[in-house]
């Protein structure tokens, strides 16, 4: 093992999906209102794809970005790593079809995480680690959920804050110094009731009874996992700092699970890493789950935001409970 590769991220990409739903069009879906979503979430609107485009498809068009924007060809990629709990089908793994949709014609293994909001962080720590032993150069990580499929529009406690999308990135083996200083992946098994979709696995396999009782659906505990975010994610933070011999003023970006702006503004005021700091795409995009992160850091690459030498922090918390880090120095 070479001690001085790293993981370089050297392209990233999404895919914005076209469909706008606004919190006024939720007024007329459920008993809720503009003011409501925005004071408590910070979300004024989400995407929506069309029905015609599968979770592989959006992946696929973030690849692809990614991949332009890395130089790379599909055939250099030596594994595709895909986060998401909104996968196409059961089996087989969403990452599979990005390959073919991709035209990677070189066998190179492709498998989903199934990390929920935290899925795209786990992905990067298992591409950095195949990375820094060797047994891979070039890898794909993607963050791409279809949440709106598996969302009960009749629950305002859900209903109201989630959204589609996919993020990319491509990594490769680096000697400069440069890319994934450090990733932390935690889970806490004991909290697995506070995030999920309860029917349609072995629990409850798909039956006309578990649609009758809407178990394909997303289901939350709401003011529980906030309160686990803002610990968890500000002690993630911390750790991921002081891992790697940073202070908080050492931060260029923060690239955090967008799940609630009132969560990213507590860790900010936890952490003392400025507001101005985070990328933020919650407003928008709504909450797109192990998306959420790749789609902020490539409107920061793209925006400008991002620049040689800046140290990129990324923390996400999702179902499981599973959270973590990444910290990157651009
Ligand atoms: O991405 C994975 C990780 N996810 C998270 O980290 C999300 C963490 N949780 C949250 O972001 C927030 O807990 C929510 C946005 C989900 C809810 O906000 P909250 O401030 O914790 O609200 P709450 O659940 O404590 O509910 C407060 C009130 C309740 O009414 P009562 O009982 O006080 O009369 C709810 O029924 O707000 C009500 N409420 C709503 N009102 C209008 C809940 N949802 C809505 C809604 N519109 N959409």
């Amino acid at each position: 093992m070479n001690s001085n590769i790293t993981s370089r991220i050297i392209g990233t990409g999404k895919y914005k999906a076209p469909g706008v739903l606004t919190n006024h069009d939720l007024e007329k879906m459920v008993d809720t209102n503009d003011q409501w979503i925005r004071e408590r979430t910070g979300i004024i609107e989400r995407r929506i794809a069309p029905s015609d485009i599968l979770t592989s498809d959006m992946a696929t068009v973030a690849l692809k970005e990614a991949l332009e924007m890395a130089g790379k060809s599909p055939n250099d990629l030596d594994m595709i790593i895909c986060g998401t709990v909104t996968p196409d089908v059961p089996l087989p793994a969403t990452a599979a079809f990005v390959q073919k949709k991709i035209g990677a014609s070189n066998m190179c293994p492709s498998f989903d995480i199934s990390a929920a909001c935290a899925g795209f962080i786990f992905g990067l720590s298992i591409a950095d680690n195949f990375i820094k032993t060797g047994k891979a150069k070039t890898v794909a990580v993607i963050g791409v959920e279809m949440l709106t499929r598996f969302m009960n529009f009749e629950d305002r406690n859900t209903c109201v804050l989630f959204g589609d999308g996919a993020g990319a990135t491509v990594l490769t083996a680096d000697t400069t110094g440069k890319g994934i200083l450090s990733t932390h992946t935690y889970t806490d098994g004991s909290l697995t009731g506070l995030l999920e979709i309860p029917g349609g696995g072995s629990k409850y396999p798909p039956s006309a009874q578990t649609i009758a009782n809407k178990l394909h659906y997303i289901t939350m505990e709401g003011r529980e996992t906030f309160k686990v975010a803002v610990k968890n994610l500000s002690e993630a933070a911390e750790t991921a700092l002081s891992f790697n011999g940073y202070t908080s003023d050492d931060v260029g970006v923060v690239a955090a699970h967008q799940a609630n702006m009132r969560i990213l503004t507590s860790v900010s005021n936890r952490v003392k890493i400025p507001m101005e700091k985070f990328a933020i795409t919650i407003d928008r995009y709504g909450n797109t789950s192990s998306a959420s992160i790749p789609i902020s850091l490539d409107e920061a690459v793209r925006g400008g935001r991002v620049n040689d030498d800046d140290l990129i922090l990324m923390i996400a918390l999702g179902g499981g409970i599973s959270w973590g880090s990444a910290l990157v120095k651009w």
